[in-house]
């Protein structure tokens, strides 16, 4: 069944539990050629996205896990976190590391933040809509200047997200959302008078 896009929209959950199977490069790439589409000032297009898969998971295991031991100063705690990281990337048939070049300036920042988060919301959502699932995940290590150089990105180079994807092996239920009357504001009165909903 063909959904809309409403119906993509508000069906799509983060999916944190995957089926191992492997997904044919391809079928990523279309994604990705879809989602490039996203809205972006000045055609700056600012998004990058490095592609691990099969073997090439290794890297980014040994790259996370020496961010790791970098960084968490307990060695029990250090340990467990890596052999949990070893398992969560290796148990996942696709990761993307989606960044930023260093913004020349607070407005640019802005523009190509904002423009690559309507990137990889296009990429979860085209990824629901061929029956894929994607969590897109900010851990710690992302802000660890040795990491991004470790994975051949500038230090300063930022990275807006890792997204971990494959086959959906459980769609969680929606957690209950505001709704966006509580947050809305109508002004459409000539005397500043705002009313809300
Ligand atoms: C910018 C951003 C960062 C996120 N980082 C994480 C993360 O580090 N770990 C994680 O499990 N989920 C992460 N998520 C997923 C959110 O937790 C998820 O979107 C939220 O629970 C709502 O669930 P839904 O996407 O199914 O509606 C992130 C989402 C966004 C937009």
């Amino acid at each position: 069944m063909i959904k809309t896009i409403q119906q993509t929209i508000v069906s799509r959950r983060t999916i944190r539990k995957f089926q191992p199977d492997d997904i044919p490069l391809h079928r990523i790439v279309d994604i990705l050629e879809d989602a490039k589409w996203a809205p972006n000032h000045k055609l700056r297009e600012p998004w990058e996205v490095k592609l691990y898969k099969g073997e090439g998971r290794g890297q980014l295991i040994e790259s996370i896990q020496k961010s790791v031991a970098r960084t968490e100063p307990d060695e029990e705690k250090s340990k467990k976190k890596q052999t949990k990281i070893n398992q969560f990337i290796s148990d996942i048939p696709i990761h993307l590391v989606v960044t930023i070049k260093a913004p020349a300036s607070e407005k640019e920042h802005h523009e190509d933040f904002a423009a690559t988060c309507a990137f990889i919301q296009n990429i979860q959502l085209l990824s629901w809509s061929k029956g894929l699932g994607v969590v897109w995940k900010t851990n710690d290590f992302i802000f660890d200047p040795e990491f991004r150089d470790e994975l051949g990105f500038q230090r300063d180079d930022i990275i807006v997200g890792m997204l971990h994807i494959g086959k959906p092996a459980h769609v969680p239920k929606p957690k209950e959302r505001q709704s966006i009357k509580g947050k809305l504001t109508i002004c459409d009165q000539a005397v500043k008078k705002q009313q809300s909903f």
